[in-house]
């Protein structure tokens, strides 16, 4: 039943209870890692494999529910198996709720832990095998730049890879910072054209005038200032992929001349009479309707069929939030490599926050977030206190269409404000209670809702 190398991480502050445990299932076949509080238990987790985790519920510092809630966003699957002293059911049924495999109430007998923690490790067993049965069947995409644990950042990626090897032109749509640039890149990476140039032009950021020569190109003399040749957009990016950002600002008299280049992939440089044809895969992007467009006849028809042989809608963040750790950790290490001071993780309370966020900027919001929290870090972890979220851009930007901010549910919005209050209390509950018009009892149940943890010591103070 138990196979070698078998891992049982125990978090346990009582030194004896601490060894017993250590001495009784190592006579069992299984290695034993001890950590005596949940800050030591969360680093040898991620130093190291483990394969369950005992833990006592009531531990200096972090709470052991707290601990629970930690290993189970980091390693979902990771059987927990709690300790509590005997008439404390009401926490062992808390602990279940958050995701506990199991309980065991203090003082118990060395043969009843021993037979939890085997029935445990035979049911992950099992879903194990599962997993890996599901997996050869059902492969997952992976692309270094891209963050995709979700299912539907995984059906992203399986398109990609699916027309990335052919020249067809891709629509991709979604939202403001859903990372439209990001899986343009990521095409033409994983294209047969990767070893050439991938050349991008943002409609909405160039003027009128100057987007058609932007685009085509323009020969000297053909208009006033234009002193010498100059090759266009779709020139340069021969053999290569051209990425054409918010082409739903394109305007009407363009409109014309791309369609024929998707057409013909021909065109003339602006004042030339000479050809130019080219070998060039289109990528075109837009985060507004266009099909609303099309109705409101602003985008031509024909050009949005040419362009919409594979549409690639990308979801925002608030559809996909298991992404979140791994996108949080994808910038800390990044802005690790760019500065001295390192970062390792977040705290689960920080972390949090970010999964209660409603995202109205999307993965851009997120990195913003990260790299303003990690400069006011002053350890290696980032905090809550850390996390500012700027509320004002998370009102509502149409307030026609809803009350709530988009996305939004009252339940989040409640968390928001709650939030906010504390902020300007500066931490201070009581105050932060006072401006919610709830007593503090009333304020400490909604934070434990919300994963923020009760620190006693601030209470003091007020
Ligand atoms: N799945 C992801 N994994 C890793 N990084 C991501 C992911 N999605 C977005 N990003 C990052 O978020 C930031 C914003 O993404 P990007 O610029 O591609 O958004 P966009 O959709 O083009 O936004 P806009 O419509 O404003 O142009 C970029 O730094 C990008 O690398
Ligand atoms: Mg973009």
């Amino acid at each position: 039943m138990t196979t070698p190398n078998t891992t049982i991480l125990i978090v346990e502050d009582e030194a004896k209870m601490r060894r017993l445990l250590e001495l009784n299932l190592g006579d069992d076949g299984f290695k034993t890692l001890s950590a005596e509080d949940a800050e030591k238990g969360l680093q040898l987790l991620q130093s190291s494999t483990v394969d369950l985790v005992i833990t006592d519920l009531k531990l200096p510092g972090m709470s052991g529910l707290d601990f629970l809630q930690a290993v189970k966003r980091f390693q979902a699957a990771l059987p927990v198996v709690v300790m509590t002293a005997f008439g404390t059911v009401e926490t062992a049924v808390e602990a279940m709720k958050a995701g506990a495999s199991d309980y065991v109430l203090k003082p118990f007998s060395l043969d009843e832990m021993r037979m939890v923690v085997h029935k445990e490790l035979d049911v992950r067993r099992l879903r194990e095998e599962n997993r890996s049965l599901r997996e050869a069947l059902q492969r997952r995409y992976q692309h270094p730049n891209v963050v995709a644990r979700s299912a539907k950042m995984q059906e992203v990626l399986a398109t990609v890879e699916r027309v990335a090897p052919t020249n067809s032109t891709v629509l991709l749509g979604g939202e403001s910072g859903v990372g439209k640039d990001l899986v343009a890149r990521a095409i033409h990476e994983k294209s047969r054209r990767a070893s050439g140039p991938f050349i991008k032009i943002n409609s909405a950021a160039i003027p009128e005038s100057l987007l058609e020569s932007e685009l085509f190109g323009y020969e000297k003399g053909a208009f006033t200032g234009a002193t010498t040749s100059k090759p266009g957009k779709f020139e340069l990016a021969d053999k290569g992929t051209l990425f054409l950002d918010e082409i739903g600002d394109v305007p009407p008299a363009i409109q014309v001349k791309l369609l024929r280049v998707l057409q013909e992939r021909e065109f003339e440089r602006l004042g030339a009479t000479r050809t130019i044809k080219v070998d060039v895969r289109l990528v075109a992007a837009s985060n507004r309707d266009l099909r609303a467009a099309l109705e409101e006849g602003t985008f031509r028809e024909d050009l949005y069929y040419r362009l919409n042989v594979v549409p690639i809608d990308i979801p925002p963040l608030r559809e996909h939030k298991e992404d979140i750790p791994d996108l949080v950790n994808l910038f800390l290490s990044r802005l690790a490599d760019e500065s001295a001071r390192k970062i390792t993780r977040i705290s689960p309370e920080a972390l949090n926050i970010l999964m209660n966020h409603h995202w109205p900027g999307n993965v851009r919001e997120l990195q913003n977030i990260i790299e303003r929290a990690s400069a006011l870090a002053t350890g290696p972890v980032l905090e809550a206190t850390d996390i500012h979220i700027d509320s004002q851009r998370s009102r509502p930007a149409d307030s026609s269409s809803s009350f709530l901010p988009e996305g939004m549910t009252l339940e989040q919005w409640e968390d928001e404000m709650i939030r906010e209050a504390l902020r300007r209390a500066n931490g201070n509950k009581s105050q932060a209670a006072r401006m919610l018009g709830l007593s503090r009892n009333a304020l400490r149940y909604r934070l434990s809702k919300i994963g923020i943890a009760d620190e006693p010591e601030k209470e003091m103070e007020s």
